[in-house]
């Protein structure tokens, strides 16, 4: 099965966790694209969506789907969303896309997180894919200083600027032992806006696409 069929695949799934009458929020990425796709079949399900990015608001209100602030909606009973990376313990790495700060929001602004990826993301330790990490522009030279120190090599993603104003320093080279730790101590440092780790708020269910089918994890 390609990469495409399983993230489709796993898209089709998690849109067997939408209820009637939900107000559910929605991912950013091309999987978190699929699942947009295959909410154009229920639509009518739906009193609308919170998206994690502008990206997948304009898709949404294409769609027909309304998009809602969530300071009005309160907690969501649901958010799909894809990941970068994703262990057995729905440990994650997001963020390749930019829009994490958005995305941690939603995630911890809902019941049930289901992370949506195909196998290519399953890994045994998180850290080959750089971690991603919002900053606030002033501090992006001492945040990256402060990653050396643990033992990464941050890079400033060129030209892109978040859907929240700031920057993006992706880190290379972290073997992330212990995801929990490692997302409270970057939290920590001035002028970090959002760290790229999904372990303080893990997915509740991740649904893998492999050549065999979906395995829910
Ligand atoms: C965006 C994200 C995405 O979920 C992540 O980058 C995965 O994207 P894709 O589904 O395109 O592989 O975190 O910020």
């Amino acid at each position: 099965m390609s990469q495409d069929t399983q993230k489709q695949a796993v898209a089709d799934a998690a849109i067997e966790y939408v209820q009637v009458g939900d107000v559910i929020g929605v991912g950013t990425g091309s999987t978190a694209d699929c699942f947009i796709r295959s909410l154009a079949r229920i639509k009518g399900k739906l009193d609308g969506a919170v998206a994690s990015s502008e990206a997948t608001a304009s898709q949404l209100r294409q769609l027909g789907i309304p998009v809602l602030d969530l300071n009005q909606v309160g907690s969501l009973p649901l958010y799909v969303d894809g990941a970068d990376e994703a262990t057995r313990n729905r440990h994650l790495i997001k963020g390749g896309g930019g829009a994490l700060t958005r995305e941690k929001i939603v995630a911890q602004a809902s019941e049930k997180f289901i992370c949506i990826a195909d196998q290519s993301k399953l890994v045994d330790r998180l850290g080959p894919f750089p971690l991603p990490i919002e900053v606030i522009s002033m501090a992006r030279s001492m945040v990256a200083r402060e990653m050396v120190r643990h033992g990464g090599q941050p890079e400033l993603r060129d030209g892109f600027t978040t859907d929240n104003g700031h920057l993006i320093l992706d880190i290379r080279g972290l073997d992330i032992l212990n995801p929990v730790e490692l997302e409270r101590q970057i939290n920590q440092i001035p002028g970090v806006v959002t760290v790229g780790l999904f372990a303080l708020r893990p997915a509740n269910l991740l649904l893998i696409g492999t050549d065999s089918g979906v395995e829910t994890i």
